[in-house]
């Protein structure tokens, strides 16, 4: 068996039933457990779960539309008989019609959608509900309104918000407590220090979101795999791999990524760490506030990432991975849909 460190916990939000939501400092992603990254392996996937939550790594990640409910299913699976050991946390409000995506937030799908996860995955709580994209036709204010009462009824214990925007963040927080912000952060996408988002001038979604006391969730911390280095030419991919299409995975982008994860490796190597614990260890830095979600369906890669919360970064280590990834640093886009990030919504009618 590897020898990892414990892994230890931090806080999400503050001002929630409670206080904030207590999770491990890094959570698992399951999202590629059934879909976009290669094929789907049933048993090694609830192989993993049961190895994290023996390793600690309690705070576990699915939404509705992975797999379009296998997601849920299998995490479900996986838990049954050890629901207390875990912090569930999943996501409404994206689904695939006619393989097109589409976004909901209206209260009726809330509630819908609610009872429809709580009965995939076999529980009768969520620890962390989120929006798993703010609809651009439904106010937030209504949205969080319904997921309010679902805190009422007991269903759901802490609410939650991915990609939404500042302004987003300020509305929704004035509904009801916001646990936790879920937006994509890593060493290659830093865009949340720095983009507003839809807010008022010179603001950043993280620090509206950090004024309201909203943990931050940072998903696709290894750059969807690209920062561990272990992804050196777009014929890695499987015929179906989501990568496949993505912009900076691509044609010239990709070449240049790839001497970002360079530097990155460089400099891992001489911390003695691998580049994915590197990257992880960067977005752990970020403030006690923070636990990123790493997404694998494989234990061996779930014990390398376990071992990034033991790599102490010094203030010199962070200034030169400044310099090694500021932000801007990757070629193409992070969507090839520039709306699927930093969502707003209508104001609400009066
Ligand atoms: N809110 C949102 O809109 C949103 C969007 C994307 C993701 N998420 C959530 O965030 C989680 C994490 O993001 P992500 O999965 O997109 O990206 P990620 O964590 O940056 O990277 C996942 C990829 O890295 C590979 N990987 C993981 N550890 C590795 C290691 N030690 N060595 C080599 N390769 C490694 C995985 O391989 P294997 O798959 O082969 O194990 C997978 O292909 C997801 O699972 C999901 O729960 C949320």
């Amino acid at each position: 068996m590897t020898s990892t460190p414990p892994v230890g916990t931090r806080t999400l939000g503050r001002d929630g039933p409670g206080g904030g939501l207590v999770v491990s400092t890094l959570g698992l992603g399951c999202m590629g457990m059934s879909q976009s990254y290669g094929a789907a392996d049933r048993d090694e996937s609830i192989a993993t779960i049961h190895r994290a939550l023996d390793l600690g790594v309690t705070f576990l990640d699915t939404s509705d539309v992975y797999g379009d409910g296998h997601n849920e299913e299998l995490v479900g699976e996986a838990i049954a008989g050890r629901r207390d050991e875990v912090q569930l946390a999943t996501k409404f409000s994206i689904s695939r019609r006619d393989g097109a995506m589409v976004i909901d937030g209206r209260p009726e799908n809330v509630r819908a959608c609610a009872e429809a996860s709580l009965r995939r995955l076999g529980v009768d709580v969520i620890d962390l509900y989120y929006q798993h994209r703010v609809d651009p036709r439904v106010p937030i204010e209504d949205t969080v309104g319904a997921m309010a009462e679902l805190v009422t009824q007991g269903k759901v214990r802490h609410l939650g918000l991915s990609e939404a925007s500042a302004a987003s963040v300020r509305r929704a927080a004035a509904v009801h407590p916001i646990a936790a912000l879920q937006s994509e952060w890593s060493l290659w996408t830093r865009d949340l220090e720095t983009a507003g988002g839809g807010g008022a001038g010179g603001e950043t979604v993280l620090g509206v979101a950090r004024e309201h006391g909203l943990g931050i969730v940072p998903f696709s911390p290894l750059g969807r795999g690209f920062l561990t280095g272990a992804i050196t030419s777009p014929d890695d991919f499987a015929e179906d791999d989501w990568r496949r299409g993505h912009p900076r995975f691509t044609g010239e982008a990709f070449a240049a990524n790839l001497r970002l994860v360079d530097a990155v490796r460089a400099m891992a190597r001489e911390v003695g760490c691998t580049p994915g614990q590197l990257a992880l260890a960067w977005v752990l830095a970020q403030g006690d506030d923070v636990v990123p979600i790493p997404g694998t369906k494989r234990r061996r890669y779930l014990e390398e990432n376990v071992g990034a919360v033991a790599v102490q970064l010094t203030d010199a280590d962070l200034a030169r991975l400044a310099e090694i990834a500021p932000p801007g640093v990757a070629e193409g886009t992070r969507y090839a849909d520039a709306s699927y990030a930093y969502g707003d919504s209508p104001e609400p009618a009066r």
